[in-house]
């Protein structure tokens, strides 16, 4: 993406000293430029041949320019980095698959955790989830909030499959912080944002801690001051009959019960499959895997990937021909699910390089490859 000249500092830009870790210069009009050196970006595991190009990520208040600048970076497939009264969220647009793969790729989560798509109100929500009396009520008692309710997606829903990494369920937020809601109103899709912090480390609730975390791997930081609420979002699931609490946070278990007329249960043994992170809440597909494949075997479907195939499929879906992961990632479960409803008699899934979000793509092709009895439980 090209930007303007206000907001692309040019190479005469000063350096700052408030968010000076990675390199920040400061320009006229107010706007700030990181480049993080490379050798400080990926986890130290990460091949430096696995590692892009910093991205120049600009820093911006959370004005009216900014909100313009924002809302033409997500239309883009860029990522911004914003603030909700919870925590700082990483944003891109929900419902563009290789936007929602960059996010993965930029926080280094190892395996696709679902993500929430933040909506501008409860009305808005409706085009993406199934909404039950449950959900309306909760709704109009604690939204805009901290309250981020997981719902079964619509038929329609326009949401990208990575956001549910891959299973029927969807978890939506209307955050309480009007600047939010006016960034999310003047987009028009939903915007998927976990916290915006590096995986493994704690949200950030500041944007200097944003900086810290994420300078040079989004393209636009706005800074809102810090977070008001600064613990994240309680996380309600409605998928059963019973609610189930996923993640305690700004709202009380309590105060959900004095809506619902029950207390949601907490996630134990038995109902801990369900919880976020773990394998089976995500997509498992009927059809065996066999993954690593460099010879089919009669009857089955291909998963490819890169330029090179195989032949003899009955059927053939290929992640990226030009073997790049994030489109990869992006396709991975729609693809999936395409070859599961084939037919076939199994699945034969292509090595996938184990680096950047390759990792991530062969850890849920080994999670779906397991045999059902001896899946592990905690994904993190
Ligand atoms: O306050 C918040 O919730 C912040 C702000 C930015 O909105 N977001 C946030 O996102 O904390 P994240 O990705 O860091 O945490 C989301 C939690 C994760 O534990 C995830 O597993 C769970 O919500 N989650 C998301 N979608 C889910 C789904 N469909 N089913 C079950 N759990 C889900
Ligand atoms: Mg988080």
């Amino acid at each position: 993406m090209t930007c303007s000249k206000a907001f692309c500092p040019g190479r005469n830009a000063k350096r700052s000293n408030k968010f000076g870790q990675n390199g920040a210069a400061i320009a006229r009009g107010g706007s700030v430029q990181f480049r993080q050196p490379l050798t400080t970006r990926g986890s130290s595991d990460t091949p430096a041949a696995a590692m892009s190009e910093a991205i120049p990520t600009r820093l911006l208040k959370l004005d009216e320019e900014g909100l313009l600048q924002a809302v033409e970076v997500l239309g883009h497939g860029g990522l911004v980095a914003f603030p909700t009264e919870t925590v700082y969220g990483l944003g891109a647009d929900a419902t563009n698959d290789r936007a929602v793969a960059r996010i993965f790729e930029a926080k280094g989560r190892p395996h696709f955790n679902p993500l929430i798509c933040h909506y501008p109100d409860a009305e808005a929500i409706t085009s993406s989830v199934l909404v039950d009396r449950r959900a309306e009520a909760l709704a109009a008692a604690f939204w805009p909030g901290a309250l981020t309710l997981v719902l079964p997606r619509s038929a329609a829903c326009p949401v990208s499959l990575l956001c549910s990494a891959g299973m029927s369920s969807l978890a939506v937020r209307v955050p309480a912080l009007q600047s939010a809601r006016d960034l999310l109103s003047a987009f028009g899709r939903p915007i998927a944002a976990p916290s915006a912090n590096r995986s493994g480390k704690v949200s950030p609730t500041r944007a200097e801690h944003v900086v810290q975390e994420l300078a040079g791997r989004i393209e636009l930081l706005l800074d809102g001051g810090p977070c008001s609420v600064g613990v994240e979002s309680t996380v309600l699931s409605l998928l059963d009959e019973r609610p189930l609490l996923l993640r305690p946070g700004g709202i009380t278990a309590e105060a959900i019960a004095e809506v619902l007329g029950e207390m949601p249960r907490s996630p134990d043994k038995e109902t801990a499959i369900t919880a976020p992170g773990m394998l089976t809440s995500h997509y498992a597909p009927d059809s065996h895997l066999r993954l690593n494949v460099t010879a089919l075997e009669p009857g089955e479907a291909l998963l490819s990937f890169g330029p090179a195939s195989i032949q003899g499929a009955v059927i053939e879906m290929n992640l990226s021909p030009s073997g790049d992961l994030q489109e990869a990632a992006a396709r991975l479960f729609a693809a999936l699910r395409r070859l599961d409803r084939s037919g076939a008699k199994a699945i034969a899934v292509m090595p996938i390089p184990e680096e950047g979000l390759g990792r991530a793509i062969n850890d849920r092709l080994r999670r779906a490859a397991a045999p059902r009895s001896s899946l592990p439980s905690d994904l993190g």
